[in-house]
């Protein structure tokens, strides 16, 4: 038998085994003053595409006043308690109805972190008789909710129509012998390689199969669609997505998120869903911020539309400038490289300390060894300078990094 914390101490996991050598820098770096495109990172200004601040919002004039006449009215420990029992407002309850009339649901439920909404609510929707068929892609949240899950599950390729209709057969056969049900998640934007889930596709399949669809719409929201009611909306196909959920944590720039869908489904959840039941309500000074945030998103289409400008030109450029982004159609832009984990450092080194530019690089495990991504993310406070500066300092460390010049043994010193 094997004491807990010499298990730990011998096996940190796959990116805390580089703690002592990244930490501070490649991992855990300290970003500060007002959030936007230009940040202080080690006392110097950086230009920072690193963020999910897609509208801008985090500094506008606006927010900034509503959250501090909020946090000055309310503070930060009102309500106090769980919604169900002393936690509840007429703003919580504003809130709900002003997000579900924004994503096309009769009804929405508050939930104090994304990821806790997404984990929760599949726990609370499904039981041990009913199959779960999701993206092989998915984000963690998923994943996590899926392994509370007690009966079976199946995952389909990343996007692949074909295997998702397979699997829904089997999934149907089960169903039926068990008297259970489907539920089918997926994601309305892949954070990682910014490709939009297939979810028309998806909603056809309900032609031929008797599913209920989740759709995790975190980057979508705010970001797709006309009205920027999220992925669904883009792809015409918002009606077939039975539960929908988004976050505040990137286009709201704010935190919490929310699920919406039939109003007897988020009954359901309300007085249902464990982590509500179980823990305090959104406090009212968020509930204010984001209320701000979707008048804003309501009243300024042109920050959607800035974004996207933004997001044409630094995607267009960088594949005529010859780089690889993968299939995306969303702002999230993946620069796809190869090279080691010690040449992706030294080429990170290099872009932030020699060209002021900061982005997230994703490497072993979360990508394939070998692959290095550098994920840019536009916002609509970015200018065509921005892009166009960075384009061409991508294009010169790209240059080194093919000629060998950040080839080394070890993760790169700072
Ligand atoms: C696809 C996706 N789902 C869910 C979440 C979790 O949202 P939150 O940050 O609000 O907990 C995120 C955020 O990282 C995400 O990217």
């Amino acid at each position: 038998m094997k004491d807990l914390f010499e298990k730990i101490k011998a096996n940190r996991g796959p990116i805390g085994m580089h703690a002592k050598q990244s930490h501070g820098y490649f991992t855990f770096p300290k970003l500060e003053g007002d959030v936007g495109p230009r940040m202080i990172f080690r006392n110097k200004e950086r230009l920072n595409w690193s963020l999910n601040n897609y509208l801008g919002l985090a500094n506008h004039a606006e927010v900034r006043k509503a959250d501090a006449d909020a946090a000055a009215q309310f503070g930060f420990a009102l309500p106090m308690g769980a919604r169900m029992m002393s936690g509840n407002s007429d703003l919580h309850e504003q809130l709900e109805a002003e997000l579900s009339s924004f994503v096309q649901k009769e009804d929405t439920i508050l939930c104090n972190f994304g990821y806790q909404a997404i984990v929760s609510a599949i726990d609370c929707l499904v039981d041990r008789h009913d199959v779960i068929v999701y993206d092989a892609e998915s984000h963690a949240c998923i994943l996590d909710g899926v392994r509370l899950h007690m009966g079976k599950r199946y995952v389909f390729k990343h996007n692949d129509i074909e295997d998702c209709t397979k699997q829904l057969q089997r999934a149907t056969k089960l169903a039926e012998e068990q008297n259970g049900s489907i539920l089918l998640i997926t994601e309305g934007v892949f954070g990682m390689r910014g490709d939009q889930g297939k979810l028309k596709e998806i909603v056809e399949l309900k032609k031929k199969f008797n599913f209920r669809l989740f759709v995790d719409d975190a980057h979508g929201i705010g970001t797709m669609g006309a009205t920027g009611g999220g992925t669904g909306q883009e792809q015409g196909c918002q009606a077939g997505i039975d539960i929908y959920f988004g976050t505040f944590a990137k286009s709201f720039a704010l935190i919490g998120g929310f699920v919406s869908s039939d109003e007897q489904i988020v009954e359901y959840l309300r007085y249902n869903m464990r982590s509500q039941i179980f823990a305090k309500s959104l406090p009212l000074t968020l509930v204010v911020g984001a209320l701000k945030r979707l008048e804003l998103m309501r009243k300024h289409p042109e920050f959607k539309d800035k974004l996207w400008e933004i997001t044409r030109a630094l995607q267009n450029g960088l594949k005529k400038a010859g780089f690889e982004i993968g299939s995306t159609d969303s702002p999230v832009t993946p620069v796809f490289m190869n090279g080691s984990i010690p040449e992706a450092t030294n080429l990170i080194l290099d872009l932030r300390e020699n060209y002021n530019i900061f982005c997230s690089m994703v490497v072993y495990p979360v990508v394939p060894k070998g692959m290095i991504i550098l994920r840019l993310i536009p916002t609509a406070v970015h200018t065509i300078e921005d892009v166009n500066y960075t384009i061409d300092a991508f294009s010169k460390i790209v240059g080194k990094l093919k000629s060998g010049q950040y080839v080394s043994d070890k993760i790169a010193a700072f």
